[in-house]
């Protein structure tokens, strides 16, 4: 049986599993007919208490050692960051060794280059692990669904917000007490921002875009809205009007090229992705022969995301290729689609004077703005401050006009604020 020997950067929640089953080749060598052996694994502080026991050696502080190591053939890198993950992992294909990673950031940064370096080396640059853990996406795109026109992908690829928002959702908590308490429970981080802000879904959405699009999005080009402005009773008002409120992620075809969002939207309660709760992921793929195909499983934790970088290891172990390098070659590249085009119904939630003529008044700015509404709904009413929820559902519109409409109704003095602006997934259904 061939042996294969791997070095890894970075050696915490992730790097730990991995070197774990590695040590303990957990039915690999068996199954795949490769046995793997770690070489080597670098860290950044070498008296921190780890979650694997390494044989003596195989420790350093230097990852130079791991990247420039002849007799190392596969690094896999696990520390996470733009930099010096970028620079190691181009050291490593340039100096002749396959890449694993499940660095989201680095790859939606710089991908491209990054791509490029493995291309030139002529060695496999490969990353299921980073979008979705344990969830296989990049493969399957890259592989099973190749004979498919891609229309559409749309994901809950971020755990954490998915957890804080399925709690609020059924305890009708409000947001800040949720996020506090996933912090406590550590599903968030003590910085919650780049969970709760969309940043993580932005780089998921990136990677998925480049490899099934072939588009290259630039990330603070991506539409991102975070979390932080849905309230309990926006739950409760979707949830009567037959939705939940999920943190989306979407790359689509459009006519005007690749549309990339990250953004709360409300989702049918009748279709796979409201259901999908606590810290899960699901990626909703749809391609002109499959149809629409649903991939779910756990987003996130050292375990399953461990499944994804040794399922590539092994990939390339035993010759096979992986995704990345070969489906943006093979799909016509697709330009960015402006958020400006996008067309969908919209929910709106203002608080407004509870007098009479503030519909009216609401109704003319929405229809000078080619928007027609589809209902309305006056909620919860304070008799003491005179104010009460109005909900509204729009027919389809489009978001640059929803925008200026926006804009105009915060300026309406019967309108006190304008608490929540959210766009609708469509499933076909008549608008
Ligand atoms: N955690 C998840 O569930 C999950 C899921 C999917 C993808 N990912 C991705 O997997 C990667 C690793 O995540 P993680 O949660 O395992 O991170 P982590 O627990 O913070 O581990 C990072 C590791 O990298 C090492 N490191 C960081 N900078 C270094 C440097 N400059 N030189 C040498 N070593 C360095 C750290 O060393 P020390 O231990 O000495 O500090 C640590 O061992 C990230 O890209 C993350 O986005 C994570």
């Amino acid at each position: 049986m061939r042996t294969v020997r791997v070095g890894l950067l970075g050696l915490g929640v992730v790097g730990s599993a991995v070197a774990r089953a590695i040590l303990e080749d957990h039915g690999m060598a068996e199954r795949s007919g490769v046995r793997l052996e770690l070489a080597k694994a670098a860290v950044r502080d070498l008296s921190k208490k780890r979650a694997v026991n390494l044989p003596a050696g195989l420790l350093t502080a230097d990852p130079a050692e791991v990247v420039n190591d002849p007799q190392i053939s596969i690094v896999v890198e696990l520390m996470g960051g733009e930099n010096p993950a970028f620079d190691l992992i181009s050291s490593a294909l340039s100096s002749g060794k396959h890449v694993i990673s499940a660095n989201k950031e680095v790859l939606a940064k710089r991908g491209d280059a990054l791509l490029t370096v493995a291309s030139e080396a002529g060695k496999r640059l490969v990353y299921e692990a980073s979008v979705g853990g344990g969830v296989p996406i990049l493969n399957p795109i890259s592989d099973d669904l190749l004979a498919n026109r891609l229309n559409s992908i749309r994901a809950i690829i971020n755990g954490t917000t998915n957890y804080i928002l399925t709690r609020m959702s059924s305890e009708g908590a409000a947001y800040d007490a949720v996020l506090q308490d996933a912090q406590q429970l550590g599903y968030a981080e003590a910085d919650p921002t780049a969970d709760v802000d969309g940043f993580d879904a932005v780089y998921k959405i990136a990677i998925l875009g480049r490899l099934a699009f072939g588009t290259s999005a630039a990330v603070e080009g991506i539409h991102r809205e975070g979390i932080g402005r849905i309230a309990a009773r926006d739950f409760r008002y979707a949830d009567e009007l037959g939705f939940t409120i999920k943190l989306v992620a979407a790359a689509q075809r459009t006519p005007e090229g690749l549309l990339l969002r990250v953004h709360p939207s409300l989702v049918p309660l009748d279709v796979p992705m409201a259901s999908v709760n606590g810290a899960m992921n699901m990626v909703e793929i749809e391609g002109d022969l499959v149809g629409p195909l649903w991939l779910q499983g756990a987003g996130a934790g050292p375990e399953p995301t461990a499944s994804a970088v040794l399922g590539d290891v092994l990939r390339v172990a035993r010759g096979l290729d992986g995704p990345g390098s070969v489906v943006s070659a093979r799909v016509q590249s697709l330009p960015v689609a402006p958020m400006s085009g996008h067309i969908c119904q919209y929910y709106i939630r203002l608080t407004a004077s509870d007098r009479p003529g503030v519909l009216a008044q609401v109704a003319k700015v929405l229809g000078d703005a080619a928007i027609s509404i589809r209902s309305v709904i006056q909620m919860d009413t304070d008799a003491e401050s005179g104010r009460a929820d109005l909900v509204i559902m729009t027919h389809s519109a489009l978001e640059a006009n929803m925008q200026e409409a926006a804009t105009k109704l915060r300026g309406l003095d019967v309108v006190v604020e304008l608490d929540n602006l959210l766009r609708v997934e469509s499933y076909g259904q008549a608008t």
